[in-house]
């Protein structure tokens, strides 16, 4: 899938209710900006923010974040809202490295949503699910931690799995074909999970938690 440039991504940025323009002011504090004391799920990556705006719309009692680096998938974020007001749903425009300065221990869930997968050995530090990642979720996790991954690649799958057990983490639900997986696991499709769903294209998924 193309990322689209989105020539005044700042411009829709900058002027959304949506877009939380100072993170790091809210850290330890987001659930007085919800306004609830609702549990807090965070997307890393969230592109054009099919998923979490779903989400988000499906489970009015929870809060939902989406982070993405890129400005104009930001934008385009913003822009896939349209004029629904959904009160549960914040995003930031800024790198997953540095969540520790935006979030103090408030998080619930983490949705890792077909990241990059960084498949050469020498890039294995910058996969979402790097020890180096799952130290700094540490972090931002309350009590317990829940992570949930969907992918559609196969070596970042299979390094997910050996990273988050090496890290204790216990796999609640695994699926090797989640689009056709028998059991009743709730699917919202994310942007690229619609192009390769109608590709047939085979999605790995997994829900691992660790209970503090
Ligand atoms: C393959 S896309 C998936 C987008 C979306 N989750 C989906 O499934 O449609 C990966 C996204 O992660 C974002 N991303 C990559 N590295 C990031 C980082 N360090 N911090 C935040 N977002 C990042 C990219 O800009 C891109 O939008």
């Amino acid at each position: 899938m193309r990322y689209n440039v989105v020539k005044d991504a700042n411009k829709i940025i900058n002027n959304s209710n949506y877009l939380i323009k100072n993170p790091q002011d809210n850290k330890g504090k987001w659930s007085i900006l919800f306004g609830n004391n609702n549990p807090i799920c965070l997307e890393l990556g969230m592109g054009r923010g099919s998923f979490i705006i779903e989400m988000a719309k499906k489970h009015p009692n929870v809060n939902y974040i989406g982070l993405e680096l890129d400005k104009s998938q930001t934008a385009t974020a913003i822009n896939n809202i349209k004029n629904q007001k959904i009160n549960n749903l914040k995003m930031i425009c800024a790198d997953a490295k540095d969540i520790v300065n935006f979030f103090g221990k408030e998080i619930d869930t983490i949705y890792l949503t077909f990241s990059e997968p960084w498949p050469k050995k020498q890039d294995e530090k910058k996969r979402f699910t790097n020890e180096s990642y799952l130290k700094l979720y540490d972090r931002i996790f309350k009590k317990n931690k829940h992570i949930i991954l969907k992918t559609d690649n196969k070596i970042l799958f299979a390094s997910a799995l050996e990273s988050l057990s090496a890290y204790w983490y216990v796999f609640d639900k695994v699926s090797l074909d989640l689009h056709n997986d028998e059991r009743n696991i709730e699917n919202v499709l994310t942007d690229f999970e619609k192009q390769y769903f109608k590709e047939h294209r085979k999605i790995y998924y997994f829900e691992a938690s660790f209970k503090g």
